[in-house]
């Protein structure tokens, strides 16, 4: 990169460089200075629910394994054999003892540590094995969601997620039985830069009434929906939170969105009886409980989800042209069985590999990224200043900063982090800058 990092994003003028988007050094430093010092979603607490069980998932391009001990806990380390690299294990999931790597036999236990080794006597007589065991992560869990860092310094999650997790909690905390993940990940690939996918969750309400959306809520609307009631959202709130991105555009009382996306069932489900009184009384509101659909986040710096629709997802960074997706659904584990088989039906049909409002969304990010390829394409900033000059307050019932649904705020939010991470040397530095929470951001 030719130019200071710091200078890529202008929060005073909202202005993006659309290099953040193409270059390969940016990229190489987005892999250390970010996904090296972020908290990083790797799944659902349920996904390995007994001794043993495991499933490998990735920190930014990094292989990982994620395993369930003995005592409970979960570790995550580095899906590297320290013999000559192979991945140690290959198998997407399942239960295990022990990981064996296929290459020469060295076999690690199921918290990573290096346990046997083949002919160590003849071959490596001086071998200390606790000195080769995988680069282990910090692992922590946030109702249900599981999150590893491989920074020391950084900020526990708690510290970390901040005001989202107000915000999250009106997926994971609407009922004391918690959630549980729907069977199966989804993966797919999508031609495009991590952040764009990333940032259209995190602020990005303004998509929907166009043509990203209109066709695929038009084609899944139940008979009881009159279209009108089907308008983009005019109602509702957008926060940014201090450590940046993890903004979310977040409207009220809008229901026949959730209707037309999720289908008549999970809309009664979600909004009437006692699921839904149960998540009013829980969450501390009869808003928060029962209408607060149509929410979109993302806690920096890749994990997103839609709050009612339930998806949650993760956007690896596969070179700064392409992600791969992750994502499962979560329903409350309470919830009525008939319930759990709509969600996984509908989540199918709307968000996920082949469904109709990610391919909206994926399609518009593969033809940006393409069009980058152009040299000109790349000369000129983009624009981010939707309701820039707007003074951002707090606001008693939502945390974070607070501005309108149709904002760009959470999306400067989530550019500014990016650019404290990519110039703060350490998190002592970071730290230092956070931005405080609900105050005037534009000052
Ligand atoms: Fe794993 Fe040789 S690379 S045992
Ligand atoms: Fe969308």
């Amino acid at each position: 990169s030719d130019k200071d990092v710091a200078s890529l994003f202008d929060r005073e003028n909202g202005r993006i460089d659309p290099q953040i988007y193409t270059d390969e050094a940016l990229y190489q430093q987005e892999l250390e200075l970010i996904f090296g010092r972020s908290w990083l979603l790797l799944g659902h607490e349920t996904q390995i629910p007994k001794a043993g069980d495991f499933m490998t998932q990735y920190m930014g391009e990094d292989p990982v394994i994620v395993s369930r001990q003995r005592d409970g806990s979960i570790s995550v380390f580095l899906n590297q054999c320290r013999h000559r690299g192979m991945r140690i294990c290959r198998a997407d999931g399942g239960n295990a003892k022990s990981f064996t790597c296929s290459y020469h036999g060295w076999a690690y236990d199921s918290a990573g540590n290096l346990v046997s080794v083949p002919f160590q006597q003849e071959a490596f007589p001086d071998l200390k094995k606790e000195d080769w065991g995988p680069l282990k992560a910090r692992v922590e869990t946030y109702k249900g969601l599981i999150f590893a860092n491989w920074d020391s310094e950084a900020p526990d999650l708690d510290t970390y997620l901040g005001e989202a997790k107000f915000y999250m909690d009106h997926m994971l905390d609407r009922t004391e039985a918690g959630t549980e993940a729907l069977p199966g990940i989804e993966k797919w690939v999508i031609q495009c830069n991590w952040k764009f996918a990333a940032e259209q969750f995190c602020s990005d309400m303004y998509h929907v009434g166009t043509t990203s959306h209109l066709s695929g809520l038009l084609a899944g609307l139940p008979d009881e929906i009159d279209i009108r009631e089907v308008q983009p959202p005019t109602t509702g709130i957008q926060y940014s939170a201090p450590w940046g991105g993890h903004g979310s555009g977040f409207y009220i009382g809008e229901m026949g969105t959730l209707a037309a996306v999720m289908g008549m069932k999970i809309l009664e489900y979600y909004t009437s009886g006692p699921a839904a009184e149960k998540a009013a009384k829980r969450l501390g509101s009869a808003v928060r409980g029962s209408q607060a659909t149509g929410q979109h986040m993302t806690v920096f710096p890749t994990c997103s989800f839609l709050p009612g629709i339930n998806t949650i997802r993760t956007w690896h960074p596969r070179g700064p042209h392409e992600i791969e997706v992750w994502s499962f659904t979560v329903v409350d584990a309470d919830a009525p069985a008939e319930i759990k088989e709509e969600y996984r039906r509908q989540t199918i049909r709307t968000f996920s590999a082949g469904g109709v409002f990610d391919q909206d969304d994926g399609e518009n990010w593969v033809e940006i990224q393409s069009v980058l390829r152009g040299h000109k394409a790349r000369s000129r900033p983009f624009n981010a200043e939707m309701s820039l000059r707007e003074t951002n307050t707090a606001d008693p019932d939502w945390p974070g900063t607070i501005s309108y649904v149709y904002s760009e705020e959470a999306a400067r939010g989530f550019y500014a982090h990016w650019s404290r991470m990519m110039t703060a040397p350490d998190w002592a530095a970071l730290n230092a800058t956070r931005p405080t929470p609900n105050a005037d951001v534009s000052a």
